[in-house]
């Protein structure tokens, strides 16, 4: 697995593929047709995807997820079939209700990572996490997740030179959290709560210079693959665990023979350092300007990680937008 070396140029190649997918998505910005919005996100970036001289396939998709557009499945064949073999995770979304409101931070990502890198726990939905920058990637113990947050919050503060009360956690707005918030908030620490987007989430606490210093609590799990390719190719670190949210989730992963009690570090959801990630702001956001349109074309903003080099690039690009 490890011996495959993908392309310098995959992120480049990859990169058109969100750009496709952020155009498609952003003409559906506050219109509040999620799932319209969705399909035509989705039909763009596979339609992409497929011209690329790649033998891919998705590896985690979100057919586990309440309302997901179905071709974004785990196992569909992604590329002409012809070129180098990897794993691919898609989000052609990630903020679907973002972009129906029109508030900001949906962004298109995708990731690719030589062929078995990825793990894949296909029945899972949700998975619990925890990321943090390079500063701060090896004071991350197990215990992190069991822990009480203080001490956790703790341990990061003292790894980045701060105190609890500077850190800023990046969460999503659920009920599940509730708790964990209280205790955040006990902690003194400041919170950053959004309605969607784990993926920015967790790419803005593995920056080594943005606002968030960590990112926590329980999302999707394909959200997580892709989020901890982002993490790695940052240098930064990740906590994750699956965290089934009913009674039918719990069931398939025991069915599937999934081990939920297992805590994974960030090798062990993508190993080795064959690995890009790519996203496209579809509305503006903290990671990404989003799309704009003018005349005849659409400008969009994106960014390409690659794990091997560490390489964080950024890209401006205009399109004619009959070229799309
Ligand atoms: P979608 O855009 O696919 O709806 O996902 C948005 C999101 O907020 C993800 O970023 C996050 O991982 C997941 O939903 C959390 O799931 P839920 O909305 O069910 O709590």
């Amino acid at each position: 697995m490890s011996e495959i070396k993908l392309h310098r140029n995959t992120g480049l190649d990859l990169v058109r593929a969100t750009e496709a997918a952020a155009i498609s998505a952003a003409r559906w910005m506050g219109l509040g047709r999620r799932d319209e919005a969705d399909q035509a996100a989705s039909t763009a970036m596979l339609r992409a995807l497929d011209n690329l001289e790649l033998d891919g396939r998705i590896v985690v998709g979100e057919e586990s997820r309440v309302d997901s557009f179905p071709e974004v499945r785990a196992g569909r064949p992604v590329g002409t079939g012809r070129g180098m073999a990897v794993d691919v995770v898609i989000d052609p979304i990630d903020g679907r209700r973002l972009l129906a409101q029109g508030r900001a931070g949906a962004v298109s990502v995708a990731a690719v990572a030589a062929r078995g890198a990825m793990w894949s726990p296909s029945p899972a939905a949700y998975m619990e996490k925890l990321v943090v920058n390079r500063a701060a990637a090896a004071a991350l113990v197990p215990e992190c997740l069991d822990a009480p947050v203080a001490w956790t919050l703790a341990l990061i503060a003292r790894a980045k030179g701060k105190t609890a009360r500077d850190l800023v956690v990046f969460m999503l707005d659920r009920p599940r959290h509730s708790d964990l918030l209280d205790e955040i908030r006990a902690a003194g620490a400041r919170v950053m709560l959004t309605d969607d987007g784990d993926i920015s989430g967790a790419a803005l606490a593995a920056a080594p210079d943005g606002p968030v210093d960590l990112l926590i609590g329980v999302g999707g799990t394909a959200e997580g693959v892709i989020a901890a390719c982002a993490v790695k190719a940052l240098g930064g670190g990740m906590l994750a665990r699956l965290a089934p949210q009913s009674a039918v989730e719990r069931q398939a992963l025991a069915a599937a023979g999934i081990d939920t009690r297992r805590i994974l570090s960030c090798e062990d959801i993508v190993a080795g350092n064959q690995v890009f990630f790519v996203a496209t702001g579809i509305t503006d956001g903290l990671l990404l300007a989003g799309v704009g349109f003018a005349h005849d074309r659409a400008s969009t903003n994106s960014l390409i990680l690659r794990c091997e080099t560490r390489t964080r690039r950024s890209i401006h690009a205009e399109h004619l937008i009959t070229a799309i």
